[in-house]
């Protein structure tokens, strides 16, 4: 009996392994798909962050994968994934929608958002960005003083070891404060802790199973107790805080030129009040508050946790970034955005940090809105497409030495930096990040800044800081303790 149904179900599995190579010859090559469960057996239920480079050796740099019922088409390697951002820019520049994502208010704001309300969100959010500006007028002074309060932090350490992670997080945040609302907040303000445990409860539940069961029952989550309740109500927390600060503006603000992202906006209402198209409003305001947060603040973050980590590993290059800003520098001029024209040295090692410890694990996936014919394949209405950003940053046919932190990947033989055409760190394309520039400026003033101050050590006994990172929905490093030694020549 039993090895009569087994030859049955070889049978049943045969046939479908035929049917499927009869019938979708040109869906790209992937592992094979079994009914029900599709092809995740193959890679396992939990994503790891060299998935895409693995399909990508065996299957080639445009594979498929089918999570049960629904295709997934990954692009590996800086010329697929190239050709998938830029070349199929419109095809591809839907959000995936999934009940998490709706739940969180997917038809608001610019990050989930879809269709024409992102498209005029996304308009309205480029051009207030280039408004407020970076320069000495703009945003920078701002980022300089959040650069100048971080040091006095740090130096408070004595040179003792110490976590960085909490006060680089909070620096960064009051970065988005300034712009979003026009202040910042002290440290120690109540409302702002909250804020900052928010964002990090939500970063870290989009990794839990809470989350993948909301995401395949959520008529049955909806109605649990659990964390994916507290989420939800986290970002409704969030919300609530930017809905705060927009009344205020609307008490306050009215009769001033606008000065920051909530003045433009309410001004954009203003405008278009009479526009039956308009999708200027309060909730969509609100929600692009907290896009700008969850956008703005972790990458800038975990990748400034990342530079310094890397430096305390690596001490004869930072012994060069130090002689860099010092020979160009001095120690008493003040430091501007500017200036990275002139530290080619210091501007490599923060793109090769940028490249080597990138914190995005696929970037934010996408979705098709059409049948898309790709270097000859089908990729199906609705297919989710991942175009893994890290990949291209790690393409052994980009770079010399993908696998070692190497300035010099960004750097000629004459000492001058040299742009790259794999470094994406940023996307390309229709939903290219928004803050691009914003987080260019902070990193190198926040990098400079602390560089320029303190000469990052390891603890006494430890040889290496672990660069192993944490993967959830971003590539973290492991908390670590290091030791921000007063530089003396700069006092
Ligand atoms: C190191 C820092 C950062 C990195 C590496 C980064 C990277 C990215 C990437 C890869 C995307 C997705 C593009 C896509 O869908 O293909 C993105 C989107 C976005 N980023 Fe950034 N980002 C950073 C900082 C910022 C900052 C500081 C802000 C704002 C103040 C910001 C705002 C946004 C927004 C609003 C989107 C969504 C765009 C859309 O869906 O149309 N990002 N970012
Ligand atoms: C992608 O677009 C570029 C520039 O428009 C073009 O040169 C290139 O041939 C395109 N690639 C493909 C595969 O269509
Ligand atoms: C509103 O949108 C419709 C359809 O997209 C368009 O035909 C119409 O011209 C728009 N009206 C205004 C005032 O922009
Ligand atoms: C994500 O989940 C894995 C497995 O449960 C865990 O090891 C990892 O620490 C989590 N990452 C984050 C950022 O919480």
């Amino acid at each position: 009996m039993l090895g009569e149904l087994i030859a049955l179900l070889t049978c049943l599995l045969m046939l479908h392994f035929l049917r499927q190579r009869w019938s979708h010859t040109s869906y790209p090559p992937g592992p094979l798909r079994l009914p029900i469960i599709g092809s995740i057996w193959r890679i396992g239920v939990r994503v790891h962050k060299d998935t895409s480079i693995k399909l990508a050796k065996q299957y080639g740099s445009i594979s498929m994968l089918w999570l049960g019922q629904m295709p997934i088409v990954v692009l590996a390697g800086y010329e697929a994934v190239k050709e998938g951002l830029i070349n199929h820019s419109e095809d591809f520049a839907e959000r995936v929608s999934s009940p998490f994502m709706k739940a969180l208010g997917q038809e608001s704001g610019i990050i989930l958002s879809n269709g024409h309300i992102w498209k005029q969100q996304r308009k309205f959010g480029v051009t207030t960005m280039r408004k407020l500006g970076l320069g000495k007028k703009g945003m920078e002074p701002q980022i300089e003083e959040e650069a100048h309060q971080l040091v006095e932090t740090f130096a408070r350490e004595k040179g003792q070891p110490f976590d960085p992670a909490i006060p680089i997080a909070n620096s960064v945040s009051n970065v988005i404060c300034a712009m979003a609302f026009g202040h910042r907040f002290p440290v120690e303000d109540k409302e702002f802790i909250k804020l900052m445990e928010i964002i990090e409860y939500v970063s870290k539940f989009i990794n839990s199973s809470s989350h993948i069961l909301y995401e395949l029952y959520p008529w049955i989550m909806k109605h649990l107790p659990g964390p994916h309740r507290k989420a939800i109500a986290s970002v409704e927390t969030v919300l609530s805080f930017a809905r705060k600060e927009i009344e205020k503006h609307k008490e306050y603000h009215a009769a001033h030129e606008p000065q920051d992202f909530i003045d433009f906006y309410l001004s954009q209402i203003k405008k278009s009040k009479n526009d039956p198209n308009s999708t200027y409003n309060e909730e969509n305001l609100a929600h692009c508050i907290l896009d700008l947060f969850a956008a703005g603040t972790e990458t800038t973050t975990l990748t400034l946790q990342w530079a310094l980590l890397l430096m305390a590993n690596h001490p004869v290059i930072q012994e060069k970034v130090h002689k860099e800003i010092e020979d160009v520098l001095g120690s008493s001029q003040l430091l501007h955005y500017q200036d990275q024209k002139i530290l080619p040295y210091t501007k490599a090692v923060i793109h090769e940090i940028m490249r080597f410890k990138y914190i995005l694990l696929f970037g934010v996936p996408r979705q098709c809105s059409k049948d898309v014919n790709m270097r000859g394949f089908l990729i199906p209405k609705g297919t989710v497409i991942v175009a893994d950003v890290r990949s291209a940053l790690l393409d052994s046919k980009q770079w010399e030495t993908p696998e070692e932190f190497n300035p010099n990947h960004f750097l000629d033989k004459g000492g001058n930096f040299v742009e790259r055409k794999a470094f994406l760190p940023f996307g390309a394309g229709a939903r290219a990040c928004l803050g691009e520039q914003m987080a260019r400026v902070e990193l190198f003033i926040f990098f400079t800044s602390l560089l320029r101050a303190f000469t990052f050590q390891l603890p006494e006994g430890v040889k290496e800081l672990n660069t192993d990172p944490i993967v959830g929905g971003s590539v973290a490093p492991r908390p670590y303790k290091l030791c921000a030694v007063p530089r003396s020549s700069s006092s």
